[in-house]
């Protein structure tokens, strides 16, 4: 197979196994993810065939809703790879963007090696703010039964992967938790500059969110 069939039988698969998937790791997250890792990758002169393949797995099966089964992605994306034709050291740098791309609390360091998972990372991330961030955080927590604001709850950036995942009460403490901090962990030049925009927009969502939350707007 080509790069470019192998890059489509990906995207027929993925748009299948993510199909009405309800919690905002939906298809439509890895087609925005897709588009927005390529661009980043070519401007950041990396193998685009690595970067688009890394964007359609990064998903694939994340541990969030895997039983925090933090390699389940790379062993689906891995058996994948090496089907349709992919060799083996791609599939590696492949898998390695898998394994590495979610965000696991403030305090834990990434450790995403290539500059295409790099690429995939921002575009992740990026997809977590700005519009789309105060968009997925609603969803989220409305998936999750969670109250979309709570005054008498602070916010607790959580320092390790368990408190992560423990914390994150209201979908508005979560822009403290992780939306907030992300355009500091940008790894590219180009993710950070868009990321300096998107994170405004959430400044912004969030003043107006306060002062319509007190009846002063
Ligand atoms: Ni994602």
């Amino acid at each position: 197979m080509n790069k470019k069939d192998v890059i489509a039988e990906t995207e027929k698969m993925i748009k299948e196994k993510l199909n009405g998937e309800g919690s905002g790791h939906d298809w439509w997250h890895v087609l925005r993810v897709w588009k927005l890792a390529k661009r980043i990758g070519e401007e950041e002169k990396a193998d685009t065939f690595i970067v688009q393949m890394g964007a359609l797995l990064h998903d694939v099966a994340d541990w969030k809703s895997n039983d925090g089964d933090l390699e389940a992605g790379g062993r689906v994306s891995r058996e994948w790879l090496l089907e349709v034709g992919v060799d083996k050291d791609t599939t590696e740098v492949i898998v390695d963007i898998v394994n590495n791309v979610s965000f696991k609390g403030a305090g834990v360091e990434d450790k995403m090696k290539s500059i295409e998972g790099k690429a995939v990372q921002d575009a992740d991330r990026l997809d977590a703010m700005g519009a789309m961030g105060v968009g997925r955080v609603f969803t989220y927590g409305g998936h999750k039964g969670r109250a979309m604001y709570d005054p008498e709850e602070t916010a607790r950036p959580a320092g390790d992967f368990e408190a992560y995942k423990a914390a994150g009460q209201t979908s508005i403490n979560h822009f403290y938790e992780k939306l907030l901090l992300l355009k500091d962990r940008m790894n590219t030049e180009t993710g950070r500059k868009l990321a300096e925009g998107r994170h405004k927009f959430m400044e912004e969502f969030l003043n107006e969110f306060y002062a319509e939350w007190n009846g002063e707007k």
